[in-house]
């Protein structure tokens, strides 16, 4: 192996924010050694990588963060210093359809990679560095007012966000009784190039397109705080070298949209991008029965991460829509080949619980 200065561990780093992470950094950090786990789930698709998949300091192993044997292997082979972790099952809808894969991945899957890593590092701790990516969704839900700290405790109410907090928590028993030298950030609603079209703002792109029905759940007032997927992955990065062990950062853009507000936004711009009469595709909004359970606002206060560690997004919402609408029109083959399949069957079975 080449003499490089750091070897980091990422994993899920085929996904939506893991492949931005990944890039960012094989092209940032040229002598480091960047080594990518992913077990290539329905949600992890190497085309994202295909920019960086032959530089010299990128490797892919697929494998499953449940599997104890081949991360022992991998931290005997590669002398990991870091390790960013953001393989898991993401999507809401999913784990109250499916909440015991959730839990499998999200918790037992962050146990096993704990354990690794404290067995790894038990010898020398110096320099080391176990890095979970979690969500805001660990919070619970706001009403009108407020914004989500670091100190707000924790109040999850899906099984996808209990499973994280579930994690979240681990991380930092792990930290307290072994010593295990960690960061943790909780970060809003990502949006950008490269995400899985069932969650909200690809959905919709695609279905915009498409000239399919757009189902908002429930009354459409249900807020969210949104964040380009690239200033997350900076922000990660600066968290990686400069957050103080043991700290946790909130990430979020101070960007709160409605929902039915940000689909009327998508719409005009879509429209406009599609060439088609203004409001044409208002007709396409069909409001459908709720998500059970569903969180009201979520918003996060990001003023830690901006005092102490100087980031700050680097586009506003109206560009980075812009840049993100653009990208699934000029990468329409994407689309169609994770629409394919498996995805249909997904479709056809979520949104018929929302008629
Ligand atoms: P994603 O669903 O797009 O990607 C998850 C990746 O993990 C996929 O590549 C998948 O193949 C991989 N994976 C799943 N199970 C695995 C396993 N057992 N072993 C190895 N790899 C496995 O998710 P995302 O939206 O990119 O989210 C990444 C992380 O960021 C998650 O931990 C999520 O909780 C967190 N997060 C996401 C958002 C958001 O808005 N998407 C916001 C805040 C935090
Ligand atoms: P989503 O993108 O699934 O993210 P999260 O649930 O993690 O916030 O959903 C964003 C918001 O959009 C949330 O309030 C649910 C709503 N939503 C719809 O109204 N219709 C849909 O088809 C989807 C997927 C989401």
């Amino acid at each position: 192996m080449a003499d490089f200065k750091q070897h980091i561990l990422v994993t899920g780093g085929a996904g939506f924010i893991g492949s931005h992470v990944v890039r960012l950094l094989v092209q940032k950090y040229p002598d480091y050694l960047i080594c990518n786990l992913d077990k290539l789930t329905y949600a992890g698709n190497l085309e994202n990588l295909l920019d960086v998949e032959s530089q010299p300091n990128y490797r892919f192993i697929k494998g499953d963060i449940l599997d104890q044997n081949l991360l022992a292997k991998l931290f005997n082979a590669y002398a990991f210093d870091g390790v960013i972790h953001l393989a898991a099952e993401s999507h809401v809808d999913r784990s109250i359809s499916n909440p015991k894969e959730f839990l499998e991945t999200n918790i037992m899957g962050t146990v096993t990679l704990l354990n690794a890593a404290k067995d790894a590092w038990q010898e020398n701790r110096e320099g080391k560095r176990f890095y979970h990516i979690s969500t805001d969704e660990v919070y619970g839900s706001l009403g009108e007012t407020g914004l989500f700290t670091e100190t707000t405790p924790y109040d999850p109410r899906s099984p996808y966000s209990s499973s994280k907090a579930s994690s979240d928590h681990l991380v930092r028993a792990w930290h307290h009784t072994y010593g295990l030298p960690m960061v943790i950030s909780n970060c809003s609603n990502n949006y950008g190039p490269n995400q899985f079209p069932e969650k909200l703002i690809p959905l919709f792109i695609h279905n915009i397109r498409t000239g399919k029905p757009l189902p908002v759940y429930g009354d459409g007032q249900y807020t969210r705080d949104w964040l380009y997927v690239i200033d997350h992955a900076m922000a990660i990065d600066l968290i990686y070298h400069q957050g103080v062990n043991g700290e946790t950062y909130n990430i979020g853009g101070f960007n709160e949209w409605k929902n039915i507000d940000l689909i009327r936004l998508l719409i005009r711009l879509m429209d406009q991008k599609l060439g088609n009469p203004q409001g044409h595709s208002e007709s396409l909004i069909s409001y459908v029965t709720d998500r059970p359970g569903h969180d009201r606002r979520y918003a996060i206060d990001a003023h830690k991460i901006h005092k102490e560690l100087g980031w700050e997004p680097s586009v506003n919402f109206e560009q980075g829509l812009d840049a993100t609408v653009d990208w699934y029109l000029n990468n329409q083959e994407w689309l169609d080949r994770v629409t394919s399949g498996a995805y249909q069957a997904y479709y056809a079975q979520q949104y018929a619980q929302h008629d």
